[in-house]
């Protein structure tokens, strides 16, 4: 696996995004399948592990704490705080309105709550990236990044993140103290930010790690219809999913289709190495619970795109329909 490195660490570019085992798109995992994910993982050097308090509300960190604390310095080990899930710990409760279905809290008080009960759930004493997952558009960055850098001298965290932030916000924290990795969304029916974050990151020195690089798995080709979703799964609501959206969107995996035949590789892996080609500092974490995907998804790591399957995957049909519903579309590109 290549290597990228951040501060003094290097790890595997293709990394683990263990969300799905824990929540969102359908059942998870049951934890001995998913800890013999992450030991297979570690085998095939996938040793950059990205989870989050809010995924299944803190169980994606219990779940992790199982293998974390046998192979620690073996891991690169990101998570993220700033979505509210108990609305406890939160100040902001009254300025939101109570109807609101999300908060995002990015003030000092709630960070310094949130990395003390990360580190107890995954049974570590500090992490390696500590993102804030989405921008608080209630508080300036330049206050989130100071409490940040505090957590960073306190020894609990070792870098700091952003999630799904806009240039401008990436320019002025930046300001205030190093960020080491931008993580947004980017993939073949994602490129959003190649025009703009994804150059500043580069320019700034900064690791672009892509979320959602198969596009939560459409790019696979793997789904054929939304019958092939558990009723629980977040994708259900995604417009992109959305009956007719969907039925448009498969032309997108064709045409990625196209390029695979040239490579004898999956629509998932070209997926994956078109993120990776969109610059030097581009790692990426498709996510799995299941051995067979996490080793298809590794196995890219060794494909080369040429300039002509770049210029065609770059110009595929945009997607029908927002990559978000309407009320997370307003905390993206924060
Ligand atoms: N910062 C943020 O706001 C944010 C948002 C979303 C995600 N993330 C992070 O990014 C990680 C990756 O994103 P994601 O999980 O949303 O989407 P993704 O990696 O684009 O796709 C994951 C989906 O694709 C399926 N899949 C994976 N490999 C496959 C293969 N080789 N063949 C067929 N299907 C395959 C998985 O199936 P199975 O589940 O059945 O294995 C899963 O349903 C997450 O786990 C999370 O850590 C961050």
């Amino acid at each position: 696996m290549k290597q990228h490195v951040i501060g003094s660490q290097s790890f595997g570019r293709i990394g683990l995004g263990c969300m799905g085992m824990s929540w969102a798109y359908g059942p998870g995992g049951e934890l001995d399948s998913n800890l013999a994910v992450l030991d297979r993982a570690l085998e095939l050097g996938v040793n950059h592990w990205d989870t989050a308090d809010l995924y299944g509300q803190g169980e994606n960190e219990k779940l992790l704490s199982h293998r974390v604390s046998q192979v620690r310095d073996q891991i690169f080990l990101a998570t993220k705080f700033a979505n509210v899930f108990d609305r406890t710990l939160t100040s902001h409760q009254d300025q939101v309105a109570a109807s609101s279905p999300w908060i995002v809290d990015g003030t000092p008080e709630y960070i310094r709550k949130c990395i003390d009960l990360s580190l107890a759930r995954l049974g570590v004493d500090h992490v390696d990236l500590y993102y804030q997952h989405r921008v608080d558009p209630l508080v300036p960055i330049e206050e989130t990044v100071g409490a940040l850098a505090e957590l960073v001298q306190a020894g609990k965290i070792k870098h700091i993140g952003l999630s799904e932030p806009s240039a401008d916000t990436i320019r002025r924290a930046h300001k205030v103290h190093p960020i080491a990795a931008v993580q947004s969304e980017l993939s073949l029916w994602t490129q959003d930010y190649v025009h703009d974050v994804v150059p500043l990151t580069g320019e700034l020195g900064i690791t672009f790690v892509a979320y959602s690089p198969l596009g939560r798995g459409f790019l696979t080709g793997k789904y054929k219809s939304l019958e092939d979703f558990a009723a629980d799964d977040w994708r259900r609501n995604n417009p992109r999913y959305a009956e007719e959206a969907f039925a448009a969107n498969m032309a997108i995996v064709d045409q990625v289709q196209a390029v695979a035949n040239r490579h004898q590789a999956t629509t998932g892996q070209i997926a994956l190495a078109w993120v990776l080609a969109q610059g030097q500092h581009v790692v990426t974490i498709p996510g799995t619970k299941r051995i067979p995907y996490l080793e298809e998804n590794a196995a890219a790591d060794s494909l080369v795109l040429s300039p002509t399957d770049l210029a065609e995957l770059g110009s595929v049909q945009p997607p029908v329909g927002e990559r978000y519903p309407e009320t997370a579309m307003q905390y993206v590109n924060g």
